[in-house]
């Protein structure tokens, strides 16, 4: 049986560990003859990269790894990219969200204005990644978490038409595990979903058990009180911001009561809220910097160390499990239903068919084929205009270098009250951003 080899991009991302780890305990679903990391910054690889060495040969030595940051070494003779680079690391995204914050405005990673910022700053990242790719393994397929997901999808649509590349979220797969306990199933697994709308920006119009009962009714009755805080979930487990996000969901499902919305709507419906219940000295990046990141790297530390990683901690989550369910749907056949970031072309009848529209698909060996949607409601419709103008503005200013399209993106987003606070916090990035954006006319 053939056996795959895996480069994963963004080596140094506190992601690698449980990606690894997925991989070695799958390896009867994607049998694999190589796991390689790849980073641009070695340092930061070389953290992580002894401990998933010892992960691998202690699972199957046979498996060869390499960490490098030689694009060539890494991308040769690779059938699976799985990418999730952060241009500009933590300390960026602690300005994008600390500069909007600081002007009241919603300071948050892939939404409002600290998104569009991060957009203009991944693109250039994520698309010599692909070219590094198509250079070296032209039949490998790129699966992409780099954010912002959705700007990066429409920069992968203009600027690299035809490249095998798939750009993924894992934000409705941890909730849909709450709408399966919230329905009294076990996992996610238990059910068929349609969803449609754009990355951090849509909406499940269909929730059904395997014997095709729909599900929609309950979970939406529970939801008024309780969002996605589900049966099984337990406050003290869960990081406050995020026990926050999830229960704040019961508001967006009041304003409209026949859909599942995203938990992310809370920045779009609900940004005055988010802005007066956020610290503008200490934002989700500190977070993620005082915990998820020295929680990763002291675990990889201690199995450096110790040799082995018995009695060692590394949390796995459905983050990991969704972007390995994709690699064996491509290597497979498996045509399981999944949620991925797709041009529109038609799937929702009244929208842009050059959209960049995150829907459910059918998963096979020849890539994706979207379900179809019909016509969607005027609200969806007119929120998912407004915000895909935003995205494709922001990739429109990257590519023409235009100062005033990236104002435009600022001002047209919902977070953002006018232009005059629009153009200040543009300034303010453009300074921020001197190492990573294009200078813009
Ligand atoms: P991180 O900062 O811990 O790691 C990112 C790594 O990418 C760093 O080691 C950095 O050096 C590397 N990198 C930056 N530019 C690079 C380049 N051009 N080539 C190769 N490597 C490069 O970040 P993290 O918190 O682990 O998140 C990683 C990424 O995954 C982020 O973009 C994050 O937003 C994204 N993410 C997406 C989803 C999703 O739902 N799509 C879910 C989780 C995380
Ligand atoms: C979810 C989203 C990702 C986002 C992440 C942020 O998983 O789908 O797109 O990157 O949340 O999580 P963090 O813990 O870094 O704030
Ligand atoms: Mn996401």
């Amino acid at each position: 049986m053939k056996k795959y080899s895996i480069v994963i991009a963004g080596g140094g991302s506190t992601y690698t560990p449980e990606i690894v780890c997925t991989l070695l305990a799958d390896l009867d679903r994607l049998p694999l003859r190589a796991i390689k990391l790849y980073d641009n910054d070695e340092e930061r690889q070389n953290k992580l990269a002894k401990a998933c060495e010892i992960l691998v040969k202690e699972k199957d030595p046979s498996i060869e790894f390499v960490a490098t940051t030689d694009p060539e070494k890494a991308y040769t003779d690779v059938d699976f990219c799985l990418a999730h680079i952060r241009v500009g690391k933590l300390p960026m995204r602690e300005l994008d969200e600390k500069i909007a914050a600081r002007h009241g405005v919603v300071g948050q990673e892939t939404c409002g204005p600290g998104g569009l910022t991060y957009g203009m700053r991944s693109i250039p990242g994520v698309l010599e990644n692909i070219d590094y790719m198509e250079k070296y393994s032209p039949n490998c397929w790129m699966l992409n978490y780099s954010n912002p997901a959705a700007i990066v999808a429409e920069a992968c649509r203009r600027l690299r038409p035809h490249a095998k590349v798939i750009n993924i979220c894992d934000m409705p797969i941890g909730l849909e595990d709450s709408i399966a306990s919230i329905a009294g199933l076990k996992d996610r697994k238990q059910m068929d979903v349609r969803y449609y709308g754009l990355n951090h920006y849509g909406w499940w119009c269909d929730v059904r058990d395997k014997e095709g009962n729909d599900l929609m009714p309950k979970v939406l009755e529970y939801m008024k009180d309780k969002g996605f805080v589900s049966p099984d979930m337990l406050e003290a487990n869960q990081e406050p911001s995020w026990y926050d996000t999830y229960y704040k969901a019961r508001d967006s499902v009041a304003l409209d009561p026949t859909l599942i919305p995203n938990s992310y709507f809370k920045y779009y419906y609900f940004p005055d809220y988010v802005v007066s219940h956020q610290n503008p000295e200490y934002t989700r990046a500190n977070e993620v910097m005082d915990k998820r990141e020295k929680d990763v790297f002291s675990a990889c530390a201690q199995i450096e160390k110790n040799g082995t990683s018995k009695g060692s901690y590394l949390e796995i989550t459905n983050h990991a499990t969704f972007i390995v369910d994709l690699a064996v749907a491509l290597a497979f056949n498996t045509h399981e239903r999944m949620l991925l970031i797709v041009p529109n072309n038609g799937a929702i009848l009244n929208f842009d068919p050059d959209a960049m529209v995150e829907i459910s698909c059918i998963v096979g060996k020849n890539g994706y084929e979207p379900l179809s949607f019909g016509r969607i409601p005027t609200f969806q419709k007119g929120m998912m205009e407004q915000q895909v103008a935003c995205e494709k503005l922001v990739v429109e200013a990257y590519i023409e270098k235009s100062y005033n399209k990236m104002w435009q993106a600022y001002t047209l987003n919902r977070c953002v009250p006018s232009a005059s606070v629009a153009k200040e916090l543009l300034d303010e990035y453009i300074v921020a951003n001197k190492d990573y954006w294009p200078e813009l006319k």
